[in-house]
């Protein structure tokens, strides 16, 4: 058994934790799916599930990872003497690498879009010119086939070199950077013309526009950007010591995630508006969006250029942590086997991912149930694989390990009250897996409303 590296610092650990849960999820999925889900009766309901169902479920991954101190598969064996729950971590392994195999295909369009900046095409176009330039320029397989392998490539490399000179030191800079830059953007985005009416279809609710499927893209959306139900968190927490305090460590992501979250909806929602756009244009959404907000600042573009590198960062903290799972689940946390490891992972998730990059241009029109390739995996894992694998750790952190263990885990560097821990308790145990079977039985036509 190879020693468990550790992180560097308190802050390495947020920071990295951080890092895995903003990232597309915050920024390039939540104004998508907001915009498809109805707005503000979205964005109030994401918040319940990230509270009532995300909080109890991040703080339950901290403490079976930062307990088990192994890898993702191997952590549920050593917490429970039936070697069946080991199968939620090759759930959360198999999620993670489908999961990149279409994150990556974004991944690429952001690197593409710093491309195009230097050869001063975003500059001066009209709305409809922007939506009609992003169009070609994922249309084209050739290119954004090569960007999806550039951004692969740059996760393995990293991740290659191991977890903490690949991921922590690089989360520390760039995090503040970001939220600097969204804060101009979204005053920029709030004083253009008719963004009141953008800032008002993101907060004011109007609940008769949800649907069963919107509630189920919100739970979805939940754990996507906290990265959970895949045992990420569990796996980084495995690399923690025992002083660090895990509810703080969850209550500092979660907000982080939601001022991120809300501060790209304030950005998009106002340009959308103030365009006259389309709030439910899907993943193009941001991408036709946001050029031309940033074509409206002075030195637009050099900000833009700052941004998308920003972006491509967050993206990419997030795609280290879907890889370092796989690899150390596959190695075992050998470390002389983690860089050819990663390296074939890497090459394997371009594979699959190949007939998503294609599902904007020559794939366009190959649809399984109603879904291009890439709708169908963004799908599949989004609201499916996660919500269960969320189901699933829910029931084995409640169930099958023993109170004791939990309180006396929760309890190391942190002082949390008997009171916390109890209500902490209950919403693992009976809230969060009850609501995620309800908004399952719901879409499959259960209940009528
Ligand atoms: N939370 C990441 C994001 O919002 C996505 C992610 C999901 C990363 C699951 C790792 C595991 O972009």
């Amino acid at each position: 058994m190879s020693q468990q590296e550790q992180w560097k610092s308190k802050l390495g650990f947020i920071l990295a934790a951080a890092g895995s849960a903003i990232g597309l999820g915050a920024i390039w999925k939540f104004p998508y799916v907001a915009g498809t889900g109805g707005g503000g009766a979205f964005f109030l309901l994401f918040l319940v599930f990230t509270f009532v169902l995300g909080m109890p479920l991040l703080l339950g991954e901290f403490i079976i990872g930062r307990r088990g101190q192994s890898d993702p598969v191997n952590t549920y064996r050593k917490l429970t003497d039936n070697p069946k729950w080991s199968l939620i971590g090759k759930l959360g392994v198999f999620t993670c690498f489908m999961l990149l195999s279409f994150y990556s295909v974004v991944g690429g369009w952001i690197i593409l879009y710093i491309l195009k900046i230097f050869t001063g095409a975003f500059n001066g176009l009209t709305q409809d010119q922007y939506g009609a330039l992003f169009g070609e320029i994922i249309a084209n397989p050739l290119t954004t086939l090569t960007a999806q392998l550039v951004f692969l490539f740059i996760t393995i490399l990293v991740v290659a070199k191991g977890v903490q000179k690949g991921i922590e030191v690089a989360s520390k800079v760039m995090m503040p950077a970001l939220l600097i830059l969204f804060i101009g953007l979204v005053i920029r985005s709030l004083s253009l013309e008719g963004a009141m009416d953008g800032v008002e279809f993101l907060l004011v609710p109007d609940f008769s526009k949800l649907t069963s499927e919107s509630i189920l893209f919100a739970l979805g959306q939940s754990f996507f950007t906290l990265s959970l139900g895949v045992s990420v968190m569990v796996t980084y927490a495995s690399y923690l010591p025992k002083k660090q305090n895990l509810p703080q460590s969850a209550i500092s992501i979660i907000a982080l995630n939601i001022v991120i979250a809300l501060l790209a909806g304030l950005a998009i929602f106002p340009g959308v508006f103030s365009f006259d756009l389309e709030p439910n244009a899907g993943p193009v959404l941001i991408f036709s969006v946001l050029p031309a907000v940033f074509n409206q600042m002075p030195f637009g573009m050099y900000f833009f250029l700052a941004f998308l590198i920003l972006f491509l960062f967050a993206a990419l903290t997030s795609a280290f942590s879907m890889v370092e799972i796989i690899v150390a689940a596959v190695t075992k946390n050998k470390q002389e086997k983690r860089k050819k490891t990663t390296w074939i992972v890497g090459i394997l998730i371009f594979v699959v991912g190949i007939p998503s990059c294609l599902s904007y241009g020559v794939l366009a029109d190959v649809k399984l149930f109603d879904k291009t390739f890439f709708d169908l995996v963004d799908f599949a894992v989004s609201n499916v694989l996660m919500p269960l694998g969320a189901l699933l750790i829910a029931i084995f952190v409640s169930r099958k390990v023993s109170k004791d263990v939990l309180y006396e885990e929760l309890r190391q560097g942190s002082r949390i009250s008997q009171s916390f821990f109890s209500i902490w308790y209950f919403l693992l145990k009976y809230v969060t897996p009850i609501a995620i079977i309800v908004v399952f039985l719901d879409v499959l036509g259960l209940f009528k409303w």
